[in-house]
């Protein structure tokens, strides 16, 4: 079963007198489970299919449904509800509010959603346990790592149980050693959890993480590759560029 589903998915920008065309009419699916990597050179719309999958801007044209809701014919206020509920969002500057421990970052998507958070202590607990942060609960963003903050943001992004998490070059702002982390994490929580990621990088290495790897060019989908894992990353990474090589991407 999608989880999530697109057709037709076509984004216009209108700059002045000019139209540019973010995406050509996409389709897209991901099964529920699935760990989707996005890769594409800049500029080949991935942040836009993400921001239209995760319902924070609108398509000009086609169809987007989420857990069998076509979010196109939502109402503005719909959309908000579905988005706060069934979608979490990790993005490449960690986009912690500064003010708040780690575990009220964590705890953010339930207070504006409205939740009595009393009632979800394990839970946050539990997360921060999960991404290796227990210890730093009551830390401000400030005194953590960029590789640390990027953990509060996973565990931020999970903690109302989305249908979906998408992450927007979630390790492009780490050393390699705190990506490994984010992406294991990330891995973990779609093996372990059967949560459904779509992730968007530049970065080999990090897309061999993924089951499966969607390439964008000037806003078109024109290759998919399944990620088989059987051999460790070097050889899916392999694989990966020589699709990029010959995509010439
Ligand atoms: N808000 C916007 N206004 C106008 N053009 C935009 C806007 N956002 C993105 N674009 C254009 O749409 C295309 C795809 O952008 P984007 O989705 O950000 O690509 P990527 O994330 O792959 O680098 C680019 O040509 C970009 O300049
Ligand atoms: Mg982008």
């Amino acid at each position: 079963m999608s989880v999530l589903e697109a057709k037709g998915l076509t984004k216009q920008y209108q700059m002045g007198e000019v139209v540019v065309q973010a995406l050509a009419g996409v389709d897209f699916a991901v099964a529920k489970g699935d760990f989707v990597a996005v890769m594409g050179p800049s500029g080949s719309g991935k942040s836009t299919l993400l921001h239209l999958l995760g319902g924070l801007d609108e398509a000009t044209a086609g169809e987007i449904a989420l857990a069998g809701r076509p979010i196109s014919r939502l109402s503005d206020d719909e959309v908000t509800i579905m988005r706060r509920r069934k979608v979490g969002f990790i993005f490449q500057f960690f986009n912690l509010v500064p003010t708040l421990s780690a575990a009220e970052n964590v705890a953010l998507p339930l207070l504006i959603d409205g939740k009595n958070i009393k009632q979800y202590t394990q839970k946050i607990n539990g997360l921060l346990e999960m991404v290796g942060l227990a210890d730093r609960a009551d830390h401000k963003p400030d005194q953590l790592s960029g590789g640390q903050q990027q953990r509060v943001a996973i565990a931020r992004a999970f903690v109302n149980d989305p249908e979906i998490v998408l992450a927007d070059e979630p390790t492009g702002n780490l050393d390699s050693k705190s990506g490994t982390a984010v992406l294991d994490l990330l891995r973990h929580f779609c093996q372990e959890m059967q949560q459904t990621i779509v992730m968007v990088t530049h970065d080999p290495r990090a897309a061999s993480y993924a089951n499966q790897v969607v390439f964008l060019k000037d806003g078109n989908i024109i290759q998919q590759l399944p990620i088989t894992h059987h051999n460790g990353h070097e050889e899916d990474m392999r694989a990966i560029m020589r699709v990029m090589r010959e995509l010439e991407l």
